[in-house]
């Protein structure tokens, strides 16, 4: 067995396995195959797939743009395996998407149902516009090989400029589109990470990514089909990586430093561990043995490069495509066994599409050949299992299909070890989403929160009696409202009533009469009770009245009812430690903030604090 067979067999194996899973996918839904939840709906799919495929593409705009554009011959001969990677990334992230989305077939309801105000929208059309563009540069690739196709052949190869162009312009918008998506998130993408420059540190550090990706794909195909390196070439685009890296350091550096944040990559947590370890594979060392001429001109060290660099990027794309969204409460996500399947299939299917185009078409310019599976050696006799497997090329076919079937066997063997029925999955995740028994309190969604145990003051207030002492009033048509939704804003008083709402016809549409008696002074007294129109407003036995519609601020309003009864609590428990600062702000983070007075003008309620 040679090395191509052995790696297409591992790669058949893989998707194989994946073959099952996706159909229990399919066939079951993602709360059955994953371990996604309303509090954690983006994954590793997500994360890997999507923001990792559409980065590992960016050799693509790369190389064009230095070949056609910038006019850098020398690098002419990666044109075409980089838009290939290119073009494959873009494939996987479609594919990824499919499995990732709740309702996969409504895919296309973007081209025709229009939202122009969500980034996703400009993410999805960039994706498909350039999937496009990049099917249009390859094609001519394959299409050398049939005659009858030479016509569209040269029709493309005279359009390839604006080709280049639009590919560039596409990726560029979309590259950085990514990062933007996560711009709307401030409260959830950890701060280490969160910036308002993300979308040009995404597209920067898809450069390097991109310059990496041609490195390695370059020495893995040299390896497998033993043909000699281009080790020079590659010394090359690794000095250009080596400016990119730079650039990148500087700006994920001089960002924290300019917003403030520089303190958090000392503090405590294992974000920061994330952090330093994503810092130091992605750019820093890189950067380091890219400098140093002898390491960069040394195939092995381009190997453990641009591995590293690859892997260390592709970490950041997933830390902030997820992972370090789970900062904040206690919810956890390790991808399900069956997430990792997937990706690895996706992975695995474009890595032999990739390797079937290099064989069949001039994609390197020479074109490699798998020794065993040349067509012209003879017969072959399998010792191991005593069979004659037939000529070469039939006799690898076979290996291939079987290793597929024996694979998906397996597949469909441990998914029935599995329960696959979401309905259990589905409540739990409801459950999570609602805050389960601890809630992250944290109105103006900035991150500095307190963690309430919600379900143990539920018991330790009398149970099913208990809501109505905090929760005092409601939405129309709700039940337990969140404060938020009344308590608008953090400091200031916000109206929960909207007279002017209630009779304007966008509103509830009311005429004035409905309220006012038509003989009378319109005013509070006169004016008609709620619950004539709604019930349950003021839920019967709620503590906290209210004579006015003007709710406090966010902060004062649970300070007074969380300080308010913990104080009653002191002579119970004997003593005052439940109504002191650190008792709910106990984050290391909140409580720097909130004591050493970054935030010191904050009213605390009409409370007097011990
Ligand atoms: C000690 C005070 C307290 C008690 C008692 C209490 N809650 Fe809550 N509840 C809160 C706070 C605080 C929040 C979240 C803060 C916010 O919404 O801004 C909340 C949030 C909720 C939410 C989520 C609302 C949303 O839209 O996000 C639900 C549902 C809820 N509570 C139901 C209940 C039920 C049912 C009970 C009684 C069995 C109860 N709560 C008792 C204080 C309380
Ligand atoms: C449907 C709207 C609404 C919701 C939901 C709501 N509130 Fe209020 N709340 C008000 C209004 C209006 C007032 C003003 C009462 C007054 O002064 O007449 C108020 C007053 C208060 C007060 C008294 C403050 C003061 O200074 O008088 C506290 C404490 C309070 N809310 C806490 C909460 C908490 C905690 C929650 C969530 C568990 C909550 N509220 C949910 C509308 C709401
Ligand atoms: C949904 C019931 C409702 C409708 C409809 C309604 N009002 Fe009112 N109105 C009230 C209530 C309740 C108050 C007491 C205000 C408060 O405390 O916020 C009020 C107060 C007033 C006041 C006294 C304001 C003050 O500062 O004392 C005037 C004037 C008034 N309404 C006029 C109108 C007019 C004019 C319309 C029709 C365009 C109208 N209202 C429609 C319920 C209503
Ligand atoms: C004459 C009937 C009537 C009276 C009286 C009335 N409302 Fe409403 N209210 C409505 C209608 C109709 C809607 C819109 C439909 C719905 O959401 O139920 C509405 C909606 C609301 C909403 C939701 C607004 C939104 O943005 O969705 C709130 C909050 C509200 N009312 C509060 C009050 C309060 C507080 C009072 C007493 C001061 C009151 N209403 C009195 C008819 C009334
Ligand atoms: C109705 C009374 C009441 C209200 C309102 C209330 N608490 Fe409590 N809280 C308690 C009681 C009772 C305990 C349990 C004390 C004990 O036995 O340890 C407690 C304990 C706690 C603890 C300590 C838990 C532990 O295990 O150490 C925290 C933190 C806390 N509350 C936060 C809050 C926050 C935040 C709010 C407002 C959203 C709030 N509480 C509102 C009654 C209340
Ligand atoms: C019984 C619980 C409790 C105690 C005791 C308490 N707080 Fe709070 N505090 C809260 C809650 C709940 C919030 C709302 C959190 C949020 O929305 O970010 C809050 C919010 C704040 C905020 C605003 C945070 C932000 O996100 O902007 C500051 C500042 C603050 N508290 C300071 C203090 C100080 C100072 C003390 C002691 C004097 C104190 N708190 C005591 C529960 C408490």
């Amino acid at each position: 067995m040679n090395r191509v067979q052995n790696f297409k067999l591992i790669l058949w194996t893989i998707i194989g396995v994946g073959a099952a899973v996706a159909a229990a996918r399919f066939i079951f839904g993602l709360g059955a195959t994953t371990n996604l939840s309303d509090a954690v709906p983006w994954g590793l799919w997500i994360g890997f797939d999507v923001m990792s495929g559409v980065a590992l593409a960016g050799g693509g705009f790369v190389i064009t743009a230095t070949v056609y554009i910038f006019k850098l011959d020398k690098y002419h001969g990666i044109v075409r395996p980089a838009v290939l990677t290119a073009l494959l990334g873009y494939v996987a992230v479609a594919v990824g998407l499919l499995f990732d989305l709740g309702l996969p077939w409504n895919i296309w309801h973007m081209i025709i149902f229009w939202n122009p105000h969500s980034p996703l929208f400009e993410v999805g059309w960039c994706v498909m516009l350039y999937l496009t563009v990049l099917l249009l540069e390859f094609f001519p690739v394959p299409a050398a090989e049939f005659g009858w196709l030479s016509t569209i052949r040269n029709f493309l190869i005279k359009l390839r400029m604006p080709l280049v162009i639009a590919g560039i312009a596409l990726s560029t918008l979309h590259q950085s589109s990514l990062g933007s998506l996560f711009l709307v998130m401030p409260f959830n993408v950890h701060p280490l990470w969160y910036s308002p420059i993300m979308p040009i540190m995404f597209f920067v550090s898809a450069i390097g990514l991109g310059l990496m990706m041609v490195s390695f794909e370059s020495r893995f195909t040299s390896y497998l089909y033993r043909k000699e390196a281009e080790t020079e070439l590659l010394a090359k685009l690794g000095n250009a990586a080596k400016w990119i890296f730079l650039l990148y350091l500087l700006m994920r550096f001089g960002d924290l430093f300019l917003r403030g944040q520089i303190g958090h990559i000392f503090a405590g947590g294992w974000q920061v561990k994330m952090f330093w370890v994503e810092i130091a594979i992605s750019a820093a060392i890189p950067l380091i043995l890219l400098s140093i001429k002898r390491v960069r001109t040394t195939g092995a060290w381009q190997w453990v490069i641009s591995i590293m660099a690859i892997t260390g990027i592709v970490l950041n794309r997933i830390n902030v495509g997820g992972m370090v969204h789970l900062n904040r409460g206690d919810t956890f996500y390790l991808p399900a066994w069956t997430e990792i399947t997937i990706t690895a299939t996706v992975v695995a299917g474009a890595a032999l599409v990739f390797l079937f185009m290099v064989e069949r078409f001039n994609v390197w310019e020479v074109r490699p050949v798998d020794p065993k599976a040349d067509p012209s050696t003879l017969p072959e006799f399998d010792y191991a299992s005593q069979a004659s497997l037939g000529r070469p090329l039939i006799a690898a076919r076979t290996k291939y299909s079987l290793a597929f079937v024996f694979a998906a066997a397996f597949g469909f063997m441990l998914l029935s070890n599995q329960s696959l029925s979401s309905e259990g999955v589905i409540a739990a995740s409801v459950e999570e989403a609602r805050g389960g028994d601890t809630l992250w309190v944290d109105g103006d969604l900035d991150g500095y929160g307190v963690s309430f145990q919600h379900q143990m003051h539920i018991d330790k207030n009398g149970n099913e009696t208990s809501c109505v002492q905090c929760h005092h009033m409601n939405l129309p048509l709700d039940e337990n409202t969140g404060c938020y939704a009344c308590h608008r804003d953090m400091y200031i008083p916000t109206d929960a009533f909207g007279h002017d709402w209630h009779s304007s016809p966008h509103g509830g549409n009311l005429s004035c009469f409905k309220c006012h008696q038509e003989d009378q002074h319109k005013n509070a007294e006169t004016a008609q009770q709620c619950d004539h129109c709604h019930d349950n407003l003021y839920p019967a036995g709620a503590t906290i009245k209210v004579d006015n519609y003007h709710a406090p601020g966010y902060v004062d309003a649970l300070h007074e009812l969380c300080i308010g009864c913990h104080v009653k609590l002191i002579e119970e428990t004997g003593s005052p430690d439940i109504a002191r600062c650190a008792n709910c702000h106990n984050d290391q983070r909140d409580v720097v903030e909130a004591v050493d007075g970054t935030k010191e003008n904050i009213l605390i309620g009409n409370v007097a604090l011990p």
